[in-house]
């Protein structure tokens, strides 16, 4: 089992995206363990976008993700990073593959509705700038059984 740390952005929130960008990865039996609407402060983005904040884009990446609420979660799930990632497609969304998140909802490399972890330790890393452990929510989701064998 992996989790990875959400974040629907700004432009997925004032597009009033959040419920069905929500139901893909429900639909997909990711399952949601921490989730909670916040400000992003320009402190929490440089944080967050460490790798880039030299980059010439960073600027109005910050005024973009501290412009409006974001929701953030964790999810759960087999292959949860990987998984994740391929649902989302391509940073760009002109670029990403009809189907995948970002190929059907943007048009736009910074306003790609979503941010997902790219790897077990920026997952670990992200995760613990937007949740305290005693956020996440452990469970059985009671479909299990119906979502996958037992030696999957
Ligand atoms: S890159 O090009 O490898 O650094 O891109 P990537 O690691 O996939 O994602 C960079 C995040 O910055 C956001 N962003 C931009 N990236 C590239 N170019 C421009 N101009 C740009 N503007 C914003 C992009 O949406 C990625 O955000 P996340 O939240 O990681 O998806």
């Amino acid at each position: 089992m992996e989790n990875t740390l959400i974040l629907l952005k700004p432009d997925c929130v004032q597009r009033r995206l959040i419920g069905r960008i929500i139901s893909r990865f429900e639909d997909k039996a990711l399952t949601i363990v921490a989730m909670k609407m916040i400000q992003v402060t320009p402190e929490l983005a440089k944080q967050h976008y460490a790798e880039h904040v030299e980059k010439p884009f960073y600027p109005a990446l910050e005024e973009f993700i501290t412009g409006a609420p974001v929701v953030a979660m964790v999810l759960e799930g087999l292959d949860a990073i990987r998984v994740v990632r391929e649902m989302l497609g391509k940073t760009s969304g002109l670029q990403a593959d009809p189907g995948t998140i970002r190929g059907d909802f943007s048009s736009s490399r910074q306003m790609n509705l979503v941010h997902a972890s790219d790897g077990a330790e920026a997952a670990a890393r992200e995760i613990d700038l937007y949740f305290d452990t005693s956020d996440l929510c452990r469970y059985t989701p009671a479909l299990t059984p119906w979502f996958r064998a037992g030696d999957e």
